[in-house]
């Protein structure tokens, strides 16, 4: 779609001139000759920057800009200003307003400073962007660090499930906002044990009724925890059904076969291997051979069958291979919005 750009100038014939000569550079163009009527135009259009004069009966263009940038943080303003304004124009910059042009106008230049400023805009942007994606982070590592305190294993089990999760990340070649949806959801799959008793997150025995009760509410009360961010609604659902079975007996809703999101599914094989290779309070682990044979055995009851085959291949394919730090699959396989240095 063309550039929308609203042009504000009190002189009528030097507006239509400015018009004619930014619709031939292929721009779409709102002409106004008052600020206010330039206000009227960006509360009704899609405007993406606007070119105003300084000088104007009424409301100046500097007052414009500033309501501009007060009310539209992602519209530039570029001032045009006669040479006897500006030191005025100096001191709007100041404040804010993205450039200025000298009368007279050469019109060859106005598309480079169209493009600059939209540019700039769009780093801006992006690196707001990035920061929010920066406090994300902190929050759900501040978030893992509490469930690490009240339950180190857990925490030692995401990061080892992350791993095998990456893995198979890559044998599904999976883009790599798909790959990095899956690792929050790997890492955070357990995140509800945060809300579950003491006694029952460490008994070494097996559990009474109640308490299994209880122990099963942890996908629910993880994904509403995940739920409470809106860019994670995704990773929510993943975590709420990574206990579901195949076949339809699992919780908390029973769902079955390809009614379960694929990532929850995913992560239900590597989660039964992981948690069979690793010692638990209540039992020792088992061999990687005896597990495996485990998880087949479960193919198409408990597990999705095809993702088991998929599971024994990159379990096969990685044997042999040193075990890769967790952290290599941190943060750099996130998409360039997300991807910060989480150190
Ligand atoms: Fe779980």
């Amino acid at each position: 779609m063309a550039i929308s750009v609203l042009v504000i100038e009190d002189d009528i014939q030097y507006g239509q001139m400015l018009r004619e000569a930014l619709e031939h550079f292929g721009y779409r163009v709102h002409l106004s000759f008052s600020a206010t009527g330039g206000l009227d135009i960006i509360r009704q259009n899609k405007v993406d920057i606007v070119i105003s004069d300084v000088n104007m009966p009424g409301v100046s263009g500097i007052e414009l800009a500033k309501k501009v940038m007060a009310m539209y943080l992602d519209i530039p303003v570029v001032l045009v200003t006669g040479v006897h304004d500006l030191s005025l124009v100096k001191h709007a910059l100041k404040l804010g307003v993205s450039d200025y042009i000298v009368k007279p106008i050469k019109i060859d230049e106005i598309p480079v400073v169209i493009e600059r400023n939209l540019e700039r805009k769009r780093l801006e942007a992006r690196r707001i962007q990035e920061n929010k994606a920066e406090i994300l982070f902190k929050a759900l590592k501040a978030l893992m660090r509490a469930l690490d305190a009240k339950d180190p294993y857990t925490s030692g089990h995401s990061q080892r499930v992350v791993r095998l999760a990456m893995r198979m990340a890559e044998e599904l070649q999976l883009d790599p906002d798909k790959k990095f949806t899956l690792m929050l959801a790997a890492y955070l799959h357990d995140i509800g044990k945060i809300g579950m008793p003491d006694h029952i997150l460490h008994k070494a025995s097996s559990l009474e009724d109640y308490e299994l009760r209880r122990a099963k509410d942890h996908p629910i009360i993880g994904s509403q925890i995940i739920g409470e961010i809106e860019e994670l609604s995704e990773v929510a659902s993943i975590v709420r059904h990574h206990h579901e079975r195949y076949d339809g007996t699992g919780y908390p809703d029973g769902l079955k076969g390809e009614a379960i999101p694929f990532f929850s599914r995913l992560l239900a094989i590597i989660d039964a291997y992981e948690a069979l290779v690793s010692d638990r309070v209540y039992r020792k682990a088992v061999e990687h051979e005896s597990a495996l044979q485990e998880i087949r055995k479960n193919a198409g009851s408990q597990f999705d069958p095809h993702l088991v085959e998929v599971f024994i291949r990159v379990l096969k394919k990685y044997r042999d291979q040193t075990e890769p730090s967790a952290r290599e699959f941190s943060i750099r396989q996130a998409p360039v919005s997300f991807r910060i240095d989480r150190s």
